[in-house]
């Protein structure tokens, strides 16, 4: 058999396999506890509303619903998004909105629309895995940015000077990649006062900044912050943020719809690109969505998901404190909002190796390497709260702690059972 590679494209060889799939393969047996995931907790899908839904329309308009539909989406879908953006504040007209097959089809899209093979993007450090291989299979690359010691967004001065080295190096930069809400995997929040200063930067760079926001909606502590598109468009409207919205946290993931919201050309070289994708989000769908809307139940659907989230949220902290080893070195986020925790574990453990011995103990994480682009970080660990019982949060946790607490043990233990210098 002829090797295969050089008939692939250069696009296609740039694509990589995700380590976290191949991982999650290990995680299928039935006794395992999976905190891998990012599944939303399935106690909150509405499926008598959305069975409902899909019922009036199969007896209002079959035929449309199975019909080809417009590449810009469904009429009453986009009206009943524009209800539900102007009800959180925001001035949205049908020329600045598409719909798309969910927030993962804009990710792939925007790089597609934007990057020529070698062009940079500047995106949080880690960050979304499915973002990192979009923008790799267009071969474009990133600049990662260390968020600040405060958690609240970049680290501004570090930014300067990575983006100054990079323009100094002939790097062409065309846009910024950031999940301002809860970010995934770190559950970060950016404060209102990195928010203004990433836009004025963008400003004063003259960058798009694409503003991925699966998790705005699922703030369960504190205040909301307005987005970076409201922020815009209350200030100097300059245009620039493409905002990236989704049903997959706020009703259902098997949906596979969402919109995105940006200035009107940007939105034109989009419907050019999903021509080409997948000519139109299925008009069954748009229209099952936008029948559910129309109930005026999302509001107390999304206040459900937030409460069983702050819950979950809540039991999972008072676990980990409960059977963790107690030390400087093994800390975790306290998210107010999203789906996940992130556990930096002492230096010397690497959580990619540590994985096989947590599959024999029958719990599973994400390992933190994989959500770096650049120089991967090996000590963390990304874990997921939404999806799992209350029951197997505890048990889960008790098996992981177990699993760290053994490699902390062998480690200070040394080669020859001695202490070693870390281990002091
Ligand atoms: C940050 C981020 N962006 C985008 C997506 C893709 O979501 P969707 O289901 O809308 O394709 C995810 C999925 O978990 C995500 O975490």
């Amino acid at each position: 058999m002829p090797d295969i590679m050089p008939e692939f494209s250069q696009n296609a060889n740039n694509m990589h396999k995700s380590v976290i799939r191949e991982l999650l393969k290990l995680t299928q047996q039935p006794n395992i506890i999976s905190f891998a995931g990012g599944l939303p907790a399935p106690e909150t899908f509405p499926t008598k509303d959305l069975a409902d839904a899909a019922n009036r329309v199969f007896q209002k308009n079959a035929e449309t619903a199975l019909q080809y539909g417009a590449t810009e989406g469904d009429n009453q879908l986009k009206a009943e998004l524009i209800k539900y953006e102007t009800s959180r504040g925001l001035h949205v007209e049908t020329k600045n909105l598409l719909i798309t097959s969910a927030s993962q089809q804009a990710l792939d899209m925007i790089p597609k629309i934007f990057l020529n093979p070698g062009d940079c993007a500047l995106a949080e450090r880690p960050t979304y895995l499915g973002a990192i291989q979009a923008i790799q299979s267009y071969q474009g690359r990133i600049i990662g940015i260390p968020s600040s010691n405060d958690n609240d967004g970049f680290n501004m001065i570090e930014l300067e000077k990575r983006y100054e080295r990079a323009k100094a190096h002939g790097d062409r930069i065309k846009y910024i990649y950031i999940i301002p809400d809860f970010q995934n995997p770190s559950g970060i929040c950016w404060s209102l006062e990195k928010r203004k200063a990433i836009l004025e930067f963008s400003y004063r760079e003259k960058l798009f900044i694409v503003e991925d926001s699966p998790y705005r909606e699922i703030r369960f502590i504190g205040e909301e912050i307005p987005s970076l598109y409201e922020l815009d468009q209350k200030g100097k409207n300059m245009g620039n943020i493409i905002d990236l919205k989704t049903f997959s946290k706020i009703l259902a993931p098997g949906t596979r719809v969402g919109w995105i919201l940006g200035r009107e050309d940007v939105i034109q070289k989009l419907v050019t690109a999903k021509q080409a994708v997948d000519l139109c989000t299925s008009p069954f769908t748009q229209m099952w969505i936008a029948e559910y809307l129309a109930t005026g139940k999302l509001e107390a659907l999304i206040e459900n998901t937030r409460n069983i989230y702050r819950e979950k949220r809540n039991f999972m902290l008072t676990m980990l404190d409960k059977y963790m080893p107690k030390r400087y070195d093994l800390t975790w986020t306290k998210p107010e909002g999203g789906l996940f925790l992130w556990i930096t574990l002492p230096h010397y453990i690497d959580t990619e190796k540590m994985f096989y011995k947590a599959v024999e103990k029958q719990v599973a994480y994400v390992i933190g390497s994989a959500f770096y682009f650049d120089n991967p970080e090996h000590n963390s660990m990304r874990i997921n709260f939404s999806y799992s019982s209350f029951g197997q949060i505890e048990e889960g946790v008790k098996r992981l702690a177990s699993v760290i607490g053994d490699e902390i043990k062998a480690h200070e233990a040394g080669p020859r059972g001695q202490t070693t210098p870390e281990g002091i």
